[in-house]
């Protein structure tokens, strides 16, 4: 197995680790908390876990939680949720996030910043120094404001990518039926101040930056050659 993927099951471990009895626990989307899911799943199966319900922040969240046989429920059922368990496509210094390279973000954010304690799972490639260098910061778009929300989000300094779908002719579409634009920006330095001026051009429906909503950070790393989980509180 990849020292990457070794990263991402330890790390998914451990934050399937916190999660109690009794609990309403938020079901984030991508390939590390699939792991998390899992070992939900197996914990409960065991009977280490019970009463647990999950809210899924995508399609892909609810159909792992399906098979993994976790109970599901919606935020119309529930007052609050105690934790939830997502990756994330970079952390920087500040505990800040880019989310969405699952194109899930709108829902990961509800889910996520609705919950108690917010635990992100990632291996240690996300960590960054500042945010946006590494990866596109994804803004999902309703379909019928694309061309001027592009515009927009232009004149805010960025280059701007209608995300295209792969083995699926045209654009991607998110759970929700809209569309993703992925900006590249030289910099960005003030991610607070970001996020709200992007959010709100008419017709945006969120954006991937994640600006103090984190509680924990997991960091799945490879020390001498062993797995290790290293958490920033
Ligand atoms: C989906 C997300 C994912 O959490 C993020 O892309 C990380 O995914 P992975 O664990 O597969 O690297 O934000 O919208």
């Amino acid at each position: 197995m990849d020292a990457v993927t070794v990263m991402k099951q330890e790390v998914g471990k451990a934050a399937a680790a916190l999660v109690q009895s009794n609990s309403v626990v938020g079901l984030g989307t991508g390939s590390t908390t699939a792991y998390a899911i899992q070992y939900i799943g197996e914990r409960l199966a065991a009977g280490e876990l019970e009463n647990i319900v999950g809210i899924p922040t995508s399609f892909q969240a609810e159909v792992l939680a399906k098979q993994y046989q976790i109970p599901l429920t919606s935020l119309d059922a529930v007052e609050r949720i105690d934790i939830a368990i997502d990756g994330a496509d970079e952390v920087d210094p500040h505990k800040n996030l880019i989310k969405g390279g699952g194109a899930a973000h709108t829902r990961e954010k509800v889910v996520d910043a609705l919950a108690d304690q917010f635990v992100v799972v990632v291996d240690s490639g996300k960590l960054v120094d500042r945010l946006g260098s590494t990866f596109l910061l994804p803004v999902e778009v309703i379909p019928m404001a694309i061309t001027p929300v592009m515009r927009q989000l232009e004149q805010l300094g960025a280059k701007a990518e209608l995300r295209m779908g792969i083995k699926k002719a045209g654009p991607v579409v998110t759970d929700e039926g809209n569309l993703v634009v992925d900006l590249k920006f030289e910099h960005i330095d003030d991610p607070a101040s970001l996020e709200q001026k992007i959010n709100n051009i008419p017709g945006v429906l969120e954006n991937g930056l994640f600006v103090g909503v984190a509680d924990v950070i997991l960091v799945g790393e490879i020390i001498d050659g062993q797995p290790r989980v290293r958490e920033i509180s």
